[in-house]
């Protein structure tokens, strides 16, 4: 018996391993200005992995989550034909077992800072998902409170950000305030963890299932894919700080004269390592881990 596939993203493949489980694979595909590049960045999915695995271990008393295993070797014997010629030791640290969620129809995001989307609508209405703000904020400023900005999750396109009302029209009153409540105190604590390690959490997105009628932390938590992750010695009130992961991808692709309508250009080899290196560090700086102790990481 294989693994059937369900599930293919921008950045990971779901199995269905029965059981109402699912293997959750995390490549090491990287997206910039919404387009999947064609180059791999090595040891990507396991940092995502492995920073997901470290924050819902952190913030176990605070919710639950899809996590069965991340143990290669309690993974189901079919998952070592996934890896290729590499067999188990291929998805070693990027695969995951997870329990399948109903999953909330809900970007859960979360903005401590004014950044991307939030500060372009600021620009243009004073407001943060149609609730006001104060005037006179700039660009990456500090909001006074960390604030739960929900998305919907679209099959195509890009996201809608909403209300809260919007989001209590999607999933119930009682279920929003649930994810509110869940999600920025998970923001508020690993803000506070990363701003110990010099890094700024500016917003991150959570996403929220039910399993077995209880909200759990599923998908991603908390890693550069899904969080904008600051260097705080170059943050700057009405600059646009550079992100941690993705800025060397960002600055080669700005100065190729790329179009950014698919396809890419190829990212140089230089470029490759050192964004694998940023993702590197970015695991151990602000979880205080290394990566070679992780699963099947080169380190
Ligand atoms: N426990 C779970 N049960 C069901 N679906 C999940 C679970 N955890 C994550 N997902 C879904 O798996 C997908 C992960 O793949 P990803 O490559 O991140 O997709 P996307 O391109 O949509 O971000 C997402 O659609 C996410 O909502
Ligand atoms: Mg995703």
């Amino acid at each position: 018996m294989s693994l059937q596939l369900v599930h293919s993203g921008k950045v990971r493949e779901l199995y269905d391993a029965g059981d109402g489980q699912l293997l959750m694979v995390a490549s090491d595909r990287i997206s910039a200005f919404d387009v999947v590049l064609a180059e791999p960045i090595p040891d990507k999915g396991r940092v995502l992995t492995a920073m997901t695995v470290h924050w819902l271990d952190e913030l176990a008393d605070l919710a639950p989550s899809h996590l069965v295993t991340a143990d290669p070797a309690e993974l189901p014997a079919e998952a070592a034909e996934l890896g290729g010629p590499a067999g188990m030791a291929g998805i070693a640290g990027r695969a995951v077992l997870v329990r399948r969620a109903e999953m909330l129809p809900l970007e859960c995001i979360v903005r401590g800072y004014l950044a991307g989307s939030g500060w372009k609508e600021y620009g243009q209405s004073r407001s943060l998902h149609g609730t006001p703000l104060p005037a006179g904020l700039e660009q990456a400023d500090r909001l006074p409170e960390p604030v739960f900005t929900p998305s919907t999750k679209a099959t195509e396109g890009h996201d809608l950000n909403i209300s809260f009302d919007e989001a209590v029209d999607l999933v119930g009153k009682e279920m929003a305030e649930k994810a509110r409540d869940l999600c920025v105190e998970a923001y508020r604590r690993a803000a506070a963890a990363a701003e110990r390690t010099g890094i700024i959490v500016a917003d991150t997105k959570f996403e929220l299932g039910l399993i077995d009628g209880e909200l759990a932390l599923c998908d991603e938590v908390l890693t550069p894919d899904s969080s904008r992750f600051w260097p705080a010695e170059q943050w700057r009130p009405g600059t646009s700080p550079p992100s941690f992961d993705k800025q060397p991808v960002r600055d080669w692709l700005e100065g190729s004269g790329w179009d950014k309508q698919p396809p890419p250009p190829p990212l140089p080899a230089d470029v490759v390592a050192q964004t694998s290196e940023r993702y590197t560090t970015a695991y151990e700086r602000i979880c205080g881990r290394r990566l070679a102790d992780w699963y099947g990481a080169a380190g």
